[in-house]
């Protein structure tokens, strides 16, 4: 219990920094700044650190900055693994109708991927078990979305992405456009569950705080089309049992889908000669928001 005199002095303090600010000209700068030292100085309140604690703290940001450079971003993984990553993508993906819900991006996509044709094979050599992956895209009233870039993107069998090798391969990745109804199919390699990046301060986090590192097997998304919103996104598979533990927070039930494995030399429609191995199916069908729904709901004016 701190006594009056002691709660006058802390809230005395945090009303002098929050006055610092009132000379600040962007007005939407003074609000940031002033929530940010109204929740800072409630969590210190809170937590009441002792001189040590705070300084660990430093010293754990630091090791953040430290650790990263222009292939590793150790930053934007601790604000996925304390899930403030999916806090952002929820306010700044509003819910509209049906549209498909956004997830993380992660640190794996890459510009200028190879173009697949329809029907095509991502893998380009990655392992891993053949997966045909197909829907379509469409808008929240229904009509398909012909010509959409879809950018997809996976981990091979053994949990990493092509950028994680040190030789030069591209693999697991692609791009290809919807047809005029809409649709699309391409071969990928069925989902693999992965660790993130844990060899940092990050992963000493989870580590000291008992929290796995590993995602949920998925397949990333990335959907564009003139006037919809672009939607980052994964498909997950169902029964996977790291789901509910996904360390970046990026699940989402409606992005949960159905691989249906594929017994060996089950022949697939397409008619690719699988030399008899397994393989999985899932569908994903995609709704894009309005171009116009990405921040701040503003409801239209009343006629
Ligand atoms: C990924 O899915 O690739 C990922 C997402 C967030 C952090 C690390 C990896
Ligand atoms: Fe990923």
């Amino acid at each position: 219990m701190t006594t009056s005199e002691q709660q006058a002095r802390e809230e005395e303090l945090v009303a002098r920094v929050l006055a610092s600010f009132d000379g600040t000209a962007d007005q939407r700068l003074r609000a940031i700044m002033r929530s940010l030292v109204t929740h800072l100085h409630g969590f210190l309140r809170d937590v009441r650190p002792t001189e040590a604690e705070w300084r660990a703290g430093i010293d754990f940001l630091t090791a953040v900055g430290h650790m990263t450079d222009e292939r590793r971003q150790e930053f934007i993984l601790l604000s996925d693994t304390l899930g403030a990553s999916m806090q952002t993508i929820a306010i700044n993906n509003e819910a509209y109708a049906d549209a498909t819900e956004a997830t993380v991006v992660g640190p794996f996509f890459t510009e200028d991927s190879p173009h697949v044709a329809p029907g095509g094979d991502i893998a380009g050599g990655a392992s891993g078990e053949p997966c045909l992956v197909e829907g379509t895209v469409r808008d929240t009233s229904g009509a398909p979305v012909p010509g959409a870039r879809l950018e997809v993107w996976e981990a091979d069998a053994d949990g990493f992405y092509d950028v994680q090798y040190d030789d030069d391969r591209t693999a697991a990745r692609a791009h290809l456009f919807s047809d005029d109804d809409g649709g699309f199919r391409f071969w990928a390699v069925t989902p693999t569950p992965y660790p993130i990046p844990h060899d940092g301060p990050v992963g000493r986090m989870l580590a000291a705080t008992g929290r796995s590192p590993m995602r949920a097997s998925h397949l990333h998304f990335l959907v564009s089309a003139a006037g919809l919103r672009t939607l980052v996104t994964h498909i997950f598979v169902r029964g996977d049992e790291l789901l509910a533990t996904d360390s970046v927070f990026g699940v989402k039930e409606s992005l949960v889908k159905d691989f249906a494995r594929q017994p060996p030399g089950t022949p697939p429609p397409d008619g690719r000669d699988l030399a008899g191995a397994s393989w999985s199916r899932v569908r994903f069908d995609i709704v894009l928001a309005p171009a116009r729904t990405g921040g701040p709901h503003v409801p239209p004016p009343r006629e």
